[in-house]
């Protein structure tokens, strides 16, 4: 062949490469509101910067006439580009191929990517669309999951990874996604299930759509397997981009400075009349958390469960902090099994990639009730405890009302390591509130009172007067301050300039025993 012949034959192989599963079901993809593998990559990368890899490469399967039956890049488009100007991998499954099927070939071409991504030291972006393993390979699509899950698991904690699950993911399929860091969800047209409706009903006759079973909002507010839901493909690419844009590309960096412009000492006389004097009465603990951000910017995470905390990103000074916070305006703030686990999963998530954590502290206790104790929140409250105390990252947390009981303890107190902690004068720092902690040490006196009522009353005065404040734990040194909440903001910032060098490890060991 001369050169004119090789190219032509090397144009041909791009064009049979690029087709995919042809005009047919691309035609389908498209009608059920979906975008191909190649179109999601383009609105995922910065333009022009994709870069593909193994664009030939098809499986070896023999059985059911496979050997005829072949597709140039077997169904997932794997590459490099770039994020913001910063480098990622990216694999995509193309639905249109053998429905997105994963066969041993297809999966090499994800662990390549993944290989790759872990020489460098840069995330892993998987968008998968994929009806699961592929059925005429048998075993050996199953051995090229367990590959996968083996190198998602190695590459925890060092690259961010990161998942958008655009179609079916059903099966053993939905555990390379649950390995990851990060979960997007496509409102109407992804599910994610280990059993899908029919075998459902087959099993225990219970008749459930495939939308309420594992639907975005399924996962993204009952479940909370998945972290984020977006109305369609081109805004869930969109959302993966602002997410990268807090993460550093990998557990050796920093996270990514951005000059926002914002004036680190801005002062906001506003957050004084936030939190309300009646300590029953609930406010929006994102006001607070809004006010203080550079641009008043948060860009929360995990925001449709476990409400009653508060999780999400933000750039002060400049630089990405992740915020945890309890929200007063959901069960009272209070903390609950699925709070811990989500809270203890974010706290994990920011220490792995150097990312600073400001708490923001009002909680009334742990959630009473046997639902709670026979669910385990004592094993799932330790989570939260064992993810703050192991966290080596600089964490400030700013008590704006109640640091109840256990929950001082556990809101990255001093005590376990929290670097800068400050009140509001509103702080209540105590055991417990007054009205539970008076009717225990004053049961008798209230009982032998002529007016009962009155010297309740005057009771829980003299107990707030003593312990609801944040005095007592200011005298103590178990606070490093008592602020004006206009100063919020440059309180976190001067503390977050301060431990910039920070430097804290934890002793020697191969891991610890998180209560899982
Ligand atoms: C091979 C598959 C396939 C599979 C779909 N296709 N799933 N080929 N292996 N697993 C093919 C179809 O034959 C079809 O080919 C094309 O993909 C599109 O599929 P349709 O059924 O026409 O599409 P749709 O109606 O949208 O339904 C999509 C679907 C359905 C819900 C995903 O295809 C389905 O139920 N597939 C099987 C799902 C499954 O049980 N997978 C195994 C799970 S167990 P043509 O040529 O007609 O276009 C598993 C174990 C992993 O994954 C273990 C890891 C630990």
């Amino acid at each position: 062949m001369d050169s004119k012949e090789l190219l032509e034959k090397l144009e041909q192989k791009n064009k049979q490469a690029l087709a995919g599963g042809g005009a047919k079901r691309i035609a389908k993809q498209h009608e059920a509101g979906k975008l191909t593998a190649r179109e999601r990559i383009d609105k995922l990368l910065d333009k022009g910067t994709f870069i593909e890899l193994d664009r030939f490469k098809a499986h070896r399967c023999t059985d059911f006439g496979m050997e005829k039956d072949k597709a140039l890049g077997d169904g997932v488009v794997t590459g490099h580009g770039l994020v913001h100007g910063r480098q990622v991998f990216v694999f995509a499954q193309d639905f249109t191929v053998f429905g997105g099927s994963l066969s041993l070939a297809h999966a090499e071409k994800i662990c390549k990517v993944m290989d790759m991504a872990m020489t460098v030291g840069a995330p892993v972006i998987g968008l998968s669309d994929s009806g699961g393993a592929r059925i005429q390979e048998g075993v050996m699509s199953l051995a090229g999951y367990a590959d996968i899950f083996l190198k998602n698991v190695m590459a925890s904690g060092v690259v961010p990874q990161i998942t958008a699950i655009m179609g079916p993911s059903a099966g053993g399929a939905v555990y390379s996604p649950a390995l990851t860091d990060w979960i997007f969800m496509v409102e109407g047209t992804s599910h994610m299930f280990i059993t899908g409706p029919e075998v459902i009903k087959s099993v225990t006759r219970e008749v459930v759509t495939k939308e309420d079973l594992g639907g975005a909002m399924a996962h993204n507010s009952v479940s909370g397997v998945a972290h984020f839901a977006s109305p369609n493909d081109a805004a869930c690419m969109e959302r993966i981009r602002e997410l990268m844009s807090f993460l550093p590309s990998n557990n050796m960096e920093d996270p990514p400075r951005l000059d926002t412009g914002d004036d680190p000492m801005r002062r906001d006389e506003a957050l004084r009349e936030v939190v309300p004097a009646d300590p029953n009465r609930p406010y929006d603990i994102r006001e607070i958390i809004r006010s203080n951000m550079d641009s008043n910017y948060f860009f929360e995470v995990h925001e449709h469960w476990a409400k009653n905390i508060v999780v999400g990103f933000g750039r002060m000074d400049g630089m990405p902090v992740g915020v945890i916070a309890n929200q007063p305006n959901f069960m009272a703030g209070c903390l609950d099994i699925n709070a811990s686990i989500k809270g203890a999963r974010f706290v994990r998530f920011c220490d792995a990639f150097n990312i600073p954590l400001i708490i923001y502290e009002d909680v009334p206790g742990f959630l009473p009730g046997t639902q709670q104790e026979h669910g385990g929140i004592i094993r799932n409250g330790a989570k939260l405890i064992y993810a703050f105390c192991e966290a080596t990252v600089p964490r400030i947390t700013v008590i704006t009302r109640k640091a109840y009981g256990g929950a001082y303890c556990v809101m990255s107190s001093k005590h376990i390591r929290g670097d800068y902690n400050v009140a509001y004068p509103t702080a209540e720092i105590a055991v417990m509130g007054a009205d539970g902690a008076v009717n225990i040490i004053f049961r008798d006196e209230i009982k032998k009172a002529e007016d009962a009522q009155a010297e309740r009353k005057r009771l829980v005065a003299d107990y707030r007067e003593k312990f609801a404040n944040p005095y007592k734990a200011a005298e103590l040194g178990y606070i490093d301050d008592v602020i004006d909440p206009a100063d919020t903001r440059p309180v976190i910032i001067q503390a977050l300039r301060m431990l910039k060098t920070k430097r804290d490890t934890n002793p020697p060991k191969k891991h610890g025993n998180i209560p899982l």
